[in-house]
């Protein structure tokens, strides 16, 4: 565990709700990070994981916000500037989308899984500023899995903006993607055709398992605490090499 300390520095995790974030969350109160955690249908999950930080520290501050909407976003983002004038850091997790063939998909299934994404990221990371930003996002967004279009666009359209950012506010703030193989999540497990995805995946990874949640929180910890701002607009890979092999 890294021992610089980020007492008093305030995280954000959009996504918090999902399986990942929950990892991603404890171990960023386990560093000493106070937190706001945003969900958007399951404000329980987000409860009861606050209660369960709580009980070791600071109860993390528990955000419902739906990032499809302007309302929403700006929810999130005044929710913040109440607690802190400067957030350390933000992890994105916070993803939507139709999955269907291209062929299925209208001009709103498209823009709504962007604005949940992609776009909302790009508003809350160039409004507030964070010493440090992470952007989630997947193999998806340069393979093709099946029905996974809108999402793998919206993925493409998340990391060209870690990019555009990690130029527009530097040096104050570095930015990052952190792209992930296949973990099993109940969102994963909608992926059409996902056992046999995950089948082909396991018997390829050179690392012999799938990415777990932990993985993707031991890698937001690293790139939180240890990643040089002289690396802004790279991207950490954490697949067990699935995505080497042809
Ligand atoms: N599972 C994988 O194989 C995999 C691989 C690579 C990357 N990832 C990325 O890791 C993240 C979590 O993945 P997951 O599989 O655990 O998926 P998930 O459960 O679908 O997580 C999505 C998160 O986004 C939130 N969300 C959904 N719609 C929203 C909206 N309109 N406004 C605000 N927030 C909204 C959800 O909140 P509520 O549940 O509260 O609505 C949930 O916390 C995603 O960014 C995903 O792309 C996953």
């Amino acid at each position: 565990m890294p021992n610089r300390a980020v007492e008093d520095r305030w995280a954000v995790v959009t996504g918090a709700s999902s399986v990942i974030g929950l990892e991603v969350a404890r171990s960023l109160s386990e560093i000493g990070y106070s937190l706001i955690l945003q969900g958007a249908r399951h404000a329980n999950a987000l409860e009861l994981l606050a209660d369960e930080l709580g009980s070791r520290g600071r109860r993390p501050v528990v955000v419902r916000a739906n990032l499809a909407s302007e309302r929403g976003v700006d929810h999130l983002m005044a929710t913040i500037r109440e607690r802190t004038s400067h957030l350390d850091a933000l992890c994105w997790l916070a993803a939507a989308g139709v999955m269907r063939p291209v062929s299925a998909l209208s001009l709103h299934h498209l823009e709504w899984t962007f604005r949940v994404t992609a776009g909302s990221f790009a508003v809350v990371t160039a409004g507030l500023r964070p010493r440090v930003s992470i952007a989630v996002s997947s193999l998806g967004s340069q393979r093709i899995a099946p029905e996974y279009a809108a999402i793998g666009a919206a993925k493409s359209a998340l990391e060209t903006l870690v990019r555009y950012l990690a130029v527009e506010l530097a040096p104050a703030s570095s930015v990052f993607g952190l792209r992930v193989g296949l973990i099993d999540t109940p969102a994963a497990r909608r992926l059409s055709r996902y056992e046999e995805l995950e089948a082909l995946l396991r018997r390829r990874a050179p690392m012999g398992r799938l990415v777990t949640p932990e993985d993707v929180a031991a890698a937001v910890v690293t790139m939180v605490t240890e990643m040089s701002s002289m690396a802004s607009g790279s991207f950490l890979t954490v697949d067990g090499g699935v995505g080497l092999v042809l």
